[in-house]
C-alpha cells in the first residue's frame, strides 16, 4: 500500500496540524508531491523544509480560508496549474470547531466563520481545481468528515451543519464526475483523534485512550489504492478500515 502516492501530487488543506500534518509527513516519505495549504506561514516553512528531505516536489499555498474567494481559488488553481500541470488528490481537511453552544446561543459571525471554511472554501477550492484532474489516471477528491454530519446532536451548531453539508457536496461531486472514470469522491470519518480540535471538543478525555493521527494513513492511503477505483461507496469512517480489538 505504502507505494500507492509515489509520484502523485496531492494537496491537503490545514497540512500545519494535526491529522493534516501528519498526512503531509507521512505521503510525502511515500514519494508524493505535497502541495500543503495552510494559513500560517511560519508552520508551512517549517513543513515544507521537513519534507524537502524526501525529495518530491512540493508547494506552499498561505492561504487563510476564513477569507477565501472566488478570486483567490483561481490564483490557487494557477499556481498548481504552472508548477504541476495536474493534481491527483484533493485532501479538504481543514476545519474549526467554532462554538459548541445552544443554537439560540450561536454567534452569526462564527456561524459564517465555520461555514467558509468548512464547507464554502473546500466548494471554491474543488470548483476551480477540477480542470487538474482532467490529465490525471486515477484522480482522489476526498472530504475529512466526522460523526456529527450524519445526525443533528445537541451543541454542535455550525460545525455539525457543515459537515451535513459536506457530506451533501460529496455526493452531488460524485454523481457528476461519475462519466470521467479517472474521478472518483470520498469521505472519511477519522473518529476519534488526538489532536488539538479533539482536545477543545473534549478536554476533560484521556487524550491516551484515543488513537492518532497515524493510525489514520492507511485509510487515506487505500482511496489512492486500485481497489478503491471499484468502489461504489463514497462515505467512509475509520472503523470500515479496522477490526475491532475483539475481532479476530
Ligand atoms: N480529531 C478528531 O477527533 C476529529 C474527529 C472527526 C473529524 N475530524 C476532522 O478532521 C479534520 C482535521 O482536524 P484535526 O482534528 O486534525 O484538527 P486540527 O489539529 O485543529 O487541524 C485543523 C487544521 O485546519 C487548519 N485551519 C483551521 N482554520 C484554517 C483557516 N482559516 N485557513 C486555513 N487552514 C485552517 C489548521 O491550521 P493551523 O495549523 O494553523 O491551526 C489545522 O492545520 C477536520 O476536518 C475535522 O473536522 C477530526
Amino acid at each position: 500500500m505504502s507505494e500507492v502516492v509515489k509520484g502523485k501530487n496531492i494537496m491537503v488543506t490545514g497540512a500545519t496540524s494535526g491529522i493534516g500534518l501528519e498526512l503531509a509527513r507521512s505521503f510525502s516519505s511515500k514519494g508524493a508531491n505535497l502541495i500543503i495549504l495552510g494559513k500560517d506561514e511560519e508552520k508551512l516553512d517549517e513543513l515544507y523544509d521537513e519534507i524537502s528531505i524526501h525529495g518530491g516536489k512540493n508547494l506552499i499555498i498561505k492561504s487563510d480560508l476564513k477569507e477565501l474567494d472566488e478570486k483567490g481559488a483561481i490564483q490557487i488553481s494557477d499556481e498548481i496549474k504552472k508548477y504541476y500541470g495536474n493534481i491527483d488528490g484533493l485532501i479538504h481537511n481543514a476545519a474549526i470547531l467554532g462554538n459548541l453552544t445552544r443554537i439560540e446561543d450561536y454567534q452569526s459571525k462564527t456561524w459564517d466563520e465555520v461555514l467558509q471554511v468548512n464547507l464554502t472554501s473546500s466548494f471554491l477550492i474543488t470548483k476551480h481545481l477540477l480542470q487538474l484532474t482532467s490529465s490525471s489516471n486515477e484522480a482522489r477528491i476526498i472530504f475529512v468528515s466526522s460523526r456529527v454530519s450524519n445526525n443533528g446532536k445537541a451543541f454542535w451548531g455550525a460545525y455539525s451543519i457543515s459537515k451535513f453539508a459536506q457530506r451533501g457536496l460529496a455526493e452531488i461531486l460524485s454523481e457528476e464526475t461519475e462519466v470521467n472514470k479517472n474521478i472518483k469522491v470520498f469521505t472519511l470519518d477519522p473518529g476519534a483523534t488526538k489532536t488539538k480540535m479533539r482536545f477543545a471538543a473534549r478536554p476533560s478525555e484521556d487524550q491516551d485512550s484515543i488513537k492518532t493521527p497515524k493510525d489514520l494513513i492507511h485509510c487515506f492511503e487505500w482511496f489512492f489504492s486500485d481497489e478503491s477505483s471499484l468502489s461504489e461507496k463514497v462515505h467512509f469512517k475509520y472503523s470500515d478500515f479496522h477490526l475491532p480489538k475483539d475481532a479476530t
